[in-house]
């Protein structure tokens, strides 16, 4: 078994750039931007239809039952039951309701994105049992070296590698690393599992497409090294300050 510290951040000459771009940052333009948030809207459309329309369908239903019941002269411990039952089913519904406006803008991106990314970790490992360490440095830290929009495309390129991880990794350990370096902020997704070949066809499902999407989204880099003995080590450098400068 491979241990966590055995996990390398650095990478390696075998490195598969995904999506280099080389263009210059005053060349990325708004429109990749705008074609990330339009495929995040189309998913919270498909999360509120989906997953919201199915509660109300669902409370309608309930409503309606009772008001037959009402009608046919139930007695009062049906009538109690069905009332119950609509009024479980509205919990649901905020509950469901909740979620869908944490994943919108997790609220503990709040405290930068180094915090949230050991938030990240930390969940990930409680939720799946994958031991997940995360480093951020010093540098990372700093709350004005990246906008929101930089922060919520590297945690959610973060949530969906981890979420790989667990679906087809094999892993005994995952890691995490933040760090800034010049104008460059680093992210590196690490784990010990199975690897896979990025340049088969059934390597480019929806997940890796979007990541990519994201990272272009902000002028980076994706590169990916995966290999069965050492693990899959996804590696995004994105600018930061002269991100800024130019796109505020
Ligand atoms: N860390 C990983 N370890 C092993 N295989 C991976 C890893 N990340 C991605 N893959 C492979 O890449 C494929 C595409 O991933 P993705 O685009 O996220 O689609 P999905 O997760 O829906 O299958 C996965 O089906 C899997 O075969
Ligand atoms: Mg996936």
């Amino acid at each position: 078994m491979k241990n966590q510290s055995a996990i390398q951040h650095a990478p390696s000459p075998q490195l598969q750039s995904v999506s280099p771009l080389q263009a210059p940052l005053s060349c990325v333009n708004e429109r990749l931007r705008e074609q990330v948030k339009e495929s995040e809207r189309a998913r919270i459309a498909r999360d509120l239809h989906d997953e919201l329309g199915a509660h109300l369908t669902a409370i309608r239903m309930a409503v309606a039952g009772l008001d037959e019941k009402i009608k046919a002269g139930a007695t009062n411990a049906s009538l109690r039951r069905q009332a119950e039952y609509a009024t479980s089913l509205v919990d649901d519904a905020g509950s469901t309701m909740h979620r869908i406006i944490d994943d919108l803008h997790p609220p503990i991106l709040e405290y930068g994105i180094a915090d949230a990314l050991e938030w990240l970790a930390k969940s990930h490992a409680k939720q799946t049992g994958l031991p997940c360490a995360c480093e951020c440095d010093e540098a990372s830290r700093s709350t004005s070296s990246i906008d929101d929009f930089q922060a919520i495309s590297l945690y959610r390129v973060a949530r969906e590698a981890l979420n790989n991880i667990a679906r087809h990794a094999q892993a005994t350990s995952a890691s995490i690393r933040l760090q800034q370096i010049d104008q460059q902020m680093i992210l590196s997704i690490a784990d010990d599992g199975r690897g896979f070949d990025a340049s088969e066809p059934q390597a480019a499902g929806h997940g890796m497409r979007n990541m990519r999407e994201r990272v272009r989204g902000l002028a980076g880099q994706l590169e990916l090294d995966s290999t069965p003995e050492g693990g899959t080590l996804l590696r995004i450098s994105i600018p930061v300050t002269a991100a800024r400068i130019t796109i505020e």
